[in-house]
């Protein structure tokens, strides 16, 4: 059985204390929640004070980007041996950093694999545009990045992909649980293709776009969906909350 993981990205949101003050209320409503893992990727700057706010409890930390080497002269970067001194996780390949900010598929590798040796969780984001969606390519371009940013990884069991489709991601326009779903079975056909059925059967795909308490529950039933990838409504105590506990409810029924 996956274990199901509901992650938040803050993205460049929140300030000190309302960074400290979102991971005490989120602390107060879901610590207590098991059988789902729970995520906040904050900003670097307050990796730090939300590890403390965080400290001894069952919330984990992500950092939303990661770089591919340590103790090397890359102004503005963060290596992953930094990252792993403070969280557990790291979001890699995000939309916004391959399309606002030129990452490719073999910098998403290069990513992946130093995560992995530095100890950090990968989340390895995939997703196609609304222009390759409209020319029929989306199968295309989710194998295409799952090849790409697998290549030459030694896959860890329970390793994250998340699916993120760029139209749906702060759109209020989220996918369709069956669209999702059969993404997701696309992405999952690709590992089982690179690693092999039984190794693609542990990794966790999470859906992320436009997920709110209203609508997770329709990804969680998804046989394929193991959890989602969360912006907009993570900033909020009560509406990430919420997910966590309706995700919980709903791959809890489906046991
Ligand atoms: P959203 O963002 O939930 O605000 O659509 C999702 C993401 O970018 O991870």
């Amino acid at each position: 059985m996956r274990r199901p993981v509901i992650a938040g990205n803050w993205k460049c949101h929140t300030r000190l204390e309302s960074a400290r003050a979102l991971a005490a209320g989120l602390r107060e409503r879901v610590d207590a929640l098991d059988g789902i893992e729970k995520v906040v990727c904050p900003p670097f700057v307050y990796l730090s004070a939300v590890r403390e706010a965080l400290a001894a409890s069952s919330i984990r930390l992500g950092s939303q980007d990661v770089h591919w080497e340590d103790d090397v002269a890359a102004t503005g970067e963060v290596g992953p041996q930094m990252v792993a001194e403070l969280a557990d996780y790291a979001v890699i390949g995000h939309s916004e950093r391959r399309h606002q900010f030129g990452e490719t598929d073999e910098m998403v590798n290069r990513k992946v694999k130093a995560a992995l040796a530095a100890g950090l969780k990968p989340i390895m984001c995939v997703g196609e545009t609304l222009e390759e969606r409209q020319a029929d390519l989306t199968e295309q371009v989710l194998m295409r990045q799952t090849r790409s940013g697998l290549a030459g990884v030694e896959l860890p069991d329970g390793f994250i992909i998340a699916y993120e489709p760029v139209w749906a991601i702060g759109t209020g326009t989220p996918a369709t649980g069956e669209d999702a779903a059969s993404a997701s079975a696309a992405i999952r056909q690709e590992v089982a293709a690179m690693f092999g059925p039984d190794k693609a059967e542990t990794i966790r795909i999470l859906y992320g776009g436009s997920v709110t308490p209203e609508n997770i529950a329709e990804f969680m039933s998804q046989a394929n969906i193991d959890g989602a990838l969360v912006g907009g409504a993570s900033l909020r105590v009560d509406a990430f909350s919420s997910i966590v506990e309706e995700a919980a409810r709903v791959k809890a029924g489906a046991r």
